[in-house]
C-alpha cells in the first residue's frame, strides 16, 4: 500500500517525500522532470535512507498513469504536479489549462478506475485574489487574476463536485502561502529554472553573485514599510502539514480546506534584513515600480489546520533564510 506523490521530485513535493519516508510511509513518485533533475530522487534517498520507486512520466499520458497503477497498490494520492509560473501562464493558457487542469482529470480518472479514493491537492492563496481584510480564512471569497491562478480554483470546484457525487472519495485541499527555505541537509530545496520571479530565490541568487541586486516592486503600499507583505512559511513545515493532511484524510469523507500559513505577515524588506542577519551577508537591493498584478497584503488564518489538523508552523524566519542560502551555495552553481 502505497501514497502516490505526483510531482514528487519538484521543490515541496521532495520536501514531502522525505517527510513521508521518515514517518515510514511507502511512497511512490510520478514527475515528468518538466521542473525538476531526477538526482533529486538520489537526494531523497540519502537524507532518509529509504527506497522508493520513480516513473518518469506525464499526468497527460493516461497509458503509463494507469500502468502505474496497476503494478501498484495506491491507497492514496498527493497531488502536486503543475505548472506554478504566474507570468508564464498568462503568456501560455492553454499550457496551463492543459497540464493542470487535463493533467487533474486523467489522474482522477484513472483513481477511479482502480479504486483509489483519497486525495490531498496543492491549492494556493492565490485563489483569494485580492482579500478585502486580512488575516484570510478558508471561507474568504474567491478569485482569480491570471490563468495559474484558475487552474486552482477549478481544480478545487473539480474535486468537490467529485466528492459530492462519491460520497465514498474524500479529500483534503491544502492552500499554501508562500513556501521557502530548504532542508537542513542543504541537499534539496528550491532550484529555479532561469531567472527566478519569486522574492526568496531571486535574494538567494543576489547574495550568491549570480544576480547584481534585487527590485523591490514598489515601497508605496498601504503597508508598515511600503513593500508587500505576504505569509512566508518554511517548507519542511508546509511538508510536515501533508502527513497531518494525511492521517485525517484516511478519517474522513467528504471535501477539507485548510490554509497553510505561519498567519505572520513580513514585508519585502523585513525579508532582506532578516536574510542579511541570518547570514551575515549584505543584499543590495532598489526601489522599482510596483510589479503588476501584485498585492499589498496576504497572510494566512492558519487557526483551522490548528484546530482540526493538530498543526502549526513552528520555524522562524531566520530559519527560513539560513536553510535557503545553505542549499543555494552548497547545490546552486
Ligand atoms: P515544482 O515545479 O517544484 O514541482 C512541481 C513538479 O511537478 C515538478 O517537479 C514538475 O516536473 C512536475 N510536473 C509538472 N507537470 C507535470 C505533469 N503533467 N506530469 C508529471 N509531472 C509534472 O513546484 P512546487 O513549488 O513544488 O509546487 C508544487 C505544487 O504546489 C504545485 O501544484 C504548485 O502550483 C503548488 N503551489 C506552489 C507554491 C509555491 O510558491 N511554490 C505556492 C502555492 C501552491
Ligand atoms: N518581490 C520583490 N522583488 C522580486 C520578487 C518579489 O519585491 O524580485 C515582492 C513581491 O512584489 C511581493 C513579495 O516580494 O510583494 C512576494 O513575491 P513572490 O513572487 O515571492 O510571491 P507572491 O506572493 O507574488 O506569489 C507566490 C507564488 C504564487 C502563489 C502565491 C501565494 O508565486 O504562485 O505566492 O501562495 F499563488
Amino acid at each position: 500500500m502505497s501514497v502516490l506523490l505526483t510531482g514528487g521530485l519538484g521543490y515541496i513535493g521532495s520536501h514531502t517525500a522525505v517527510e513521508l519516508l521518515e514517518n515510514n510511509e511507502d511512497i511512490i513518485i510520478v514527475d515528468n522532470l518538466s521542473n525538476c533533475k531526477i538526482e533529486v530522487a538520489d537526494r531523497i534517498k540519502e537524507i532518509t535512507g529509504k527506497d522508493f520507486k520513480v516513473y518518469v512520466a506525464d499526468l497527460l499520458d493516461r497509458e503509463a498513469i494507469e500502468k502505474m497503477f496497476e503494478e501498484n497498490e495506491i491507497t492514496e494520492v498527493i497531488h502536486f504536479a503543475g505548472l506554478k509560473a504566474v507570468g508564464e501562464s498568462c503568456k501560455k493558457p492553454l499550457e496551463y489549462y492543459t497540464n493542470n487542469i487535463t493533467g487533474t482529470l486523467i489522474l482522477l480518472e484513472t483513481m477511479q478506475k482502480f479504486g483509489c479514493k483519497k486525495i490531498v491537492f496543492s491549492s494556493s492563496a492565490t485563489v483569494y485574489g485580492s482579500p478585502k481584510t486580512v488575516p484570510i480564512k478558508e471561507d474568504f471569497p474567491l478569485s482569480t487574476t491570471n490563468p495559474y491562478g484558475t487552474t486552482k480554483l477549478f481544480i478545487e470546484q473539480i474535486l468537490q463536485d467529485l466528492v459530492k457525487a462519491n460520497p465514498d472519495w474524500s479529500c483534503v485541499i491544502l492552500r499554501y502561502f508562500n513556501p521557502v527555505g530548504a532542508h537542513e541537509s542543504g541537499k534539496i530545496g528550491e532550484d529555479p529554472n532561469g531567472i527566478p520571479n519569486n522574492l526568496m530565490p531571486y535574494i538567494n541568487y543576489v547574495a550568491a553573485g549570480k544576480l547584481d541586486h534585487l527590485n523591490v516592486f514598489g515601497n508605496d503600499y498601504d503597508t508598515k514599510d511600503g513593500t508587500g507583505v505576504r505569509d512566508y512559511i518554511h517548507v519542511v513545515d508546509l511538508s510536515i502539514a501533508h502527513l497531518k493532511a494525511l492521517e485525517k484524510l484516511r478519517n474522513m469523507q467528504g471535501t477539507d480546506i485548510y490554509n497553510i500559513g505561519t498567519g505572520e505577515g513580513y514585508s519585502v524588506l523585513d525579508i532582506v534584513n532578516a536574510f542579511e542577519k541570518a547570514n551575515n551577508l549584505k543584499i543590495k537591493y532598489k526601489i522599482a515600480p510596483r510589479r503588476s498584478g501584485d498585492i499589498a497584503i496576504c497572510y494566512a488564518d492558519a487557526t483551522k489546520a490548528k484546530t482540526e489538523l493538530g498543526w502549526e508552523a513552528t520555524r522562524t524566519l531566520e530559519d527560513m533564510c539560513r536553510d535557503a542560502w545553505n542549499y543555494t551555495k552548497n547545490c546552486i552553481k
